[in-house]
């Protein structure tokens, strides 16, 4: 590959470190996708004859084949993944695969593989987010009813109906999914013809080669064209975040179905039993969804650590690129999948959830009844914070005390404060846009539909 200038071998152990073929293999579909455009763009400028171009074109199918039936034969010398892919179309179609790399870099090339690569997997990953968002949607309206106590630092808070929390997670994954598609934008630049990091001198048609492979621009200065990883950091950004929501999703969850709550039960199907105690059955699959989201924050900050202090242009440290953005791939490809069925396998257990909420969680409602009566808020929050310290010091439910102890406490009360009480009107009344009344959580999924659309 470059042995003209040398007087030996390069050594077992680093040829060890050097080489990459054992993890940028994944890259074989972007690499001959990318060759034969460029094989067809060296035509195009007179450089080979077509007749040449039909044979590299030909022999780089075959080998994208020995690839996709694993029957590929890697060798020892296979340095990367642009070396073993000329090395065997070498063995195919003979001397004429020396004139593919005319004009062509590995630098130039590895960044357009990568995008490659980047664009195929955001497509993949906004399907597998879309498949989440929409079990979150069917889950929200098959338990539209269901009342539950929301929290706040995980103390009771305000009722709230059970589809209106799990509705919270759809618009994270819809964050989710504009941002791996803002990445998509940045990834969709061409870095082919950059050559080494001067450019291309052959008079190869850049165009060309950008419409031939999809992307929607070419890059304007061929030495960031082989230095950028921005679109790789941005998609780990975009993986470490979606991660955390699915970390945050997976605590909620951990806890929901635990004894002490028991306001879900998960599936068989999504978990696991202990080798000791013969009662357990543990959230594994949500526990993994919390732990997995250390790995994709960690290939984040692999990259930004390798990438900073770096000179601009192309230097080998570049190539650690790759094993971060694949693992952040693999987890969000196996994870994605099993949250959806863990969401839309689990039972919803509406008597648990209403047996946690209890009448302080109306205590705001029973300030807003005074602000009615047109007590300030700030007195109106204290008043009803009296009853609740009167209700609590006779060990009796807030509904308990009688209409002559809210009297005492307020002039204002009258025997209607009854009304208040009822944790589907506290739930009804809060019908504004974002609100958690049946019918406003009915638009957000109406909103939420129109948007997967
Ligand atoms: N395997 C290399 C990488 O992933 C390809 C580019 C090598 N370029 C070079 N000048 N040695 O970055």
């Amino acid at each position: 590959m470059w042995g003209g200038r040398f007087s030996k071998s390069i050594d077992d152990k680093f040829a060890y470190l050097n080489a990459s073929f054992r993890f940028d293999w994944r890259l074989y579909d972007a690499d001959i996708r990318g060759s034969i455009a460029y094989a067809k763009a060296l035509a195009r400028s007179g450089i080979i004859t077509e007749a040449e171009r039909d044979a590299l074109i030909v022999g780089l199918q075959r080998v994208k084949q020995e690839f996709d039936l694993h029957t590929f034969e890697s060798k020892s010398t296979d340095e990367d993944i642009h070396t073993a892919v000329e090395r065997r179309l070498g063995e195919l179609v003979g001397t004429v695969a020396g004139k593919l790399h005319t004009g062509r870099s590995r630098n130039d090339q590895v960044a357009t593989d990568t995008r490659l690569f980047v664009l195929d997997a955001i497509r993949n990953l906004q399907s597998a987010i879309r498949n989440l968002q929409s079990v979150i949607v069917e889950k929200s309206e098959a338990h539209i009813d269901i009342l539950m106590p929301g929290y706040t630092h995980v103390q009771r808070a305000q009722p709230i109906i059970f589809s209106h929390w799990l509705m919270s997670y759809f618009w994270m994954l819809q964050r989710d999914h504009e941002r791996f598609s803002n990445c998509a934008t940045r990834a969709s630049i061409m870095p082919l013809g950059a050559g080494a990091i001067a450019g291309n001198a052959l008079g190869i048609d850049r165009e060309f080669l950008a419409h031939e492979l999809g992307f929607a621009r070419m890059s304007q200065n061929s030495i960031d064209a082989v230095s950028d990883r921005d679109f790789i950091a941005e998609f780990l950004f975009a993986a470490a975040l979606i991660g955390v929501h699915l970390s945050r999703l997976g605590e909620d969850l951990v806890y929901y179905s635990s004894a002490e709550f028991g306001f879900i039960t998960m599936d068989d199907a999504y978990a696991t039993g202990s080798s000791l105690m013969p009662q357990k059955k543990n959230p594994d699959a949500m526990e993994l969804a919390r732990g997995k989201s250390g790995r994709l924050i960690g290939d984040l900050t692999t990259l930004l650590t390798v990438l900073k202090g770096l000179p601009s242009s192309y230097d080998k440290d570049l190539q650690e690129d790759k094993e971060p953005l694949f693992d952040a791939v693999d987890t969000l490809d196996a994870l994605l999948p099993v949250v959806a069925g863990v969401i839309r396998t689990m039972r919803v257990n509406a008597d648990s959830m209403r047996a946690a909420l209890d009448t302080p969680m109306l205590a705001t409602d029973l300030a807003d009844y005074l602000v009615r009566k047109g007590m300030p808020f700030r007195e109106a929050h204290r008043k009803a914070g009296e009853a609740v310290k009167l209700a609590e010091s006779r060990g009796v439910a807030l509904s308990e005390l009688s209409t002559e102890d809210f009297k005492i406490i307020a002039t204002e009360f009258d025997a209607d404060v009854n009304d208040i009480f009822d944790f589907n009107k506290s739930v009804a009344a809060r019908d504004v846009l974002g609100g958690t009344a049946p019918h406003a959580v009915k638009e957000q999924i109406a909103e939420a539909r129109a948007l997967m659309e």
